[in-house]
């Protein structure tokens, strides 16, 4: 047993991680009835062992970042590639860890030989593969990602390369095909882009297209709001939002919080700053969203700025060439629970009050 492997939990809880159990965000969601993850890459957490302690001390849901894309799990037909995912499942065994399936359909996640020849045939064999595979871990099922977006069709509908292969009904189509291989499975529908004053009509298109499934009687048993919260745009109205979820709430359908995680835009400002910043965005964000009756959890798209998604970009640079003067975290966005020391950050703590703010359920 190397101390690695132990570390990320194969040879049970680490005493440091059971002291502090307590006291985890993981903990205190739960004693609040919510649930506390973070998408998580298994390649990241098996190199870098304090990362995947925290990871495992903090999150009772870990989500796949990439490790359950159609495009990663099967590159080449008839060659799947289940290693990263397989790493993930072992790690949550005997941890009391829950999984969640990222993703089945999304666009940007087809791999180039289905994308040539996309058939519903294709599609079917894919959920089918992959549900079954992991159907006694997988117990919730980010079922269609991304699917509307503004400025295209009257309905709402991206056009996607689903879209074009079988018309609208693709989505209830994957609802019902994922049903039928995971009869208790939790199914869900993900979308970005709904947060703020001026998502309103991505809100709106998104409710249209809820609607209609739930008129269309489609197999659906959530909705996955992304919230990626970004600091350039804005401002979040509390009252507008939380109408939003009452909305989908009203169509009987939960809510989960699929991705947090904060875009910066001023880079050029302290540290400490530009933490509070962030910090504080995820707090307003968190009032509104934790007090809400239907939403069940938050799942935050990384833990530490260490390993986000979320870059500094070349447009950034050029916007304030004059940034990370101070030699503070140069070239990092700061959006995460940690740092990138994995020291927690306002956003951990605007989490840990959050959770901590609500009443245990009676
Ligand atoms: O690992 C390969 C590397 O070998 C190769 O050299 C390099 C060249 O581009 O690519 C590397 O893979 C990249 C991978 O991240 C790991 O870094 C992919 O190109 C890149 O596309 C992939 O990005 C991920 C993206 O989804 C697409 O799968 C991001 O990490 C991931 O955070 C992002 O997550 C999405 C959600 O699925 C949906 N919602 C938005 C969210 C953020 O974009």
């Amino acid at each position: 047993m190397t101390r690695r492997s132990c570390l990320i939990g194969f040879c049970g809880a680490p005493m440091l991680a059971r002291a502090r159990e307590a006291e985890s965000l993981a903990a205190t969601a739960r004693a609040a009835g919510h649930l506390f993850g973070c998408a998580v890459r298994p390649d990241q957490m098996l190199a870098d062992p304090d990362f995947a302690a925290m990871v495992m001390r903090d999150c009772a849901v870990l989500v796949p970042e990439i490790a359950l894309n159609w495009s990663y799990l099967e590159p080449r037909p008839g060659m799947p590639n289940y290693a990263a995912m397989d790493a993930l499942v072992a790690m949550a065994r005997g941890r009391g860890k829950r999984l969640r399936g990222h993703v089945l359909l999304w666009h940007l996640g087809v791999p180039d030989w289905a994308r040539e020849r996309m058939s519903w045939k294709l599609v079917r064999g894919y959920f089918r593969r992959t549900i079954l595979r992991y159907r006694h871990v997988v117990r919730e099922w980010k079922v269609v990602n991304e699917a509307i977006d503004t400025g295209q069709r009257m309905d709402g509908l991206r056009e996607n390369i689903f879209l074009s292969a079988f018309g609208p009904d693709y989505i209830a189509r994957a609802f019902r095909e994922a049903r039928v291989l995971a009869p208790r499975a939790r199914l869900l529908i993900n979308e970005y882009g709904l947060e703020y004053a001026s998502d309103q009509d991505r809100r709106y298109l998104f409710l249209e297209l809820l609607k209609l499934l739930k008129r269309d009687g489609a197999p659906i048993d959530g909705v996955g709001l992304q919230s990626h919260l970004d600091l350039a745009k804005g401002p979040f109205d509390p009252a507008v939002y939380r109408r939003f979820l009452d909305q989908i709430a009203a169509l009987g359908l939960s809510i989960t919080i699929t991705e947090l995680d904060v875009k910066e835009y001023d880079y050029v400002l302290p540290a400490e700053l530009r933490d509070r910043r962030a910090g504080e965005a995820v707090r307003a964000f968190l009032d509104t969203v934790l007090a809400h009756p239907a939403v069940r959890g938050v799942v935050t798209w990384g833990f530490s700025d260490r390993y986000s998604w979320l870059g500094v970009t070349d447009s950034d640079r050029a916007r304030t060439p004059e940034a990370w003067q101070d030699g503070s975290s140069p070239g990092v966005n700061r959006g995460l629970p940690l740092d990138s020391d994995l020291a927690p950050t306002p956003i951990y703590h605007a989490l840990a009050d959050g959770f901590r703010a609500l009443k245990r359920p009676g």
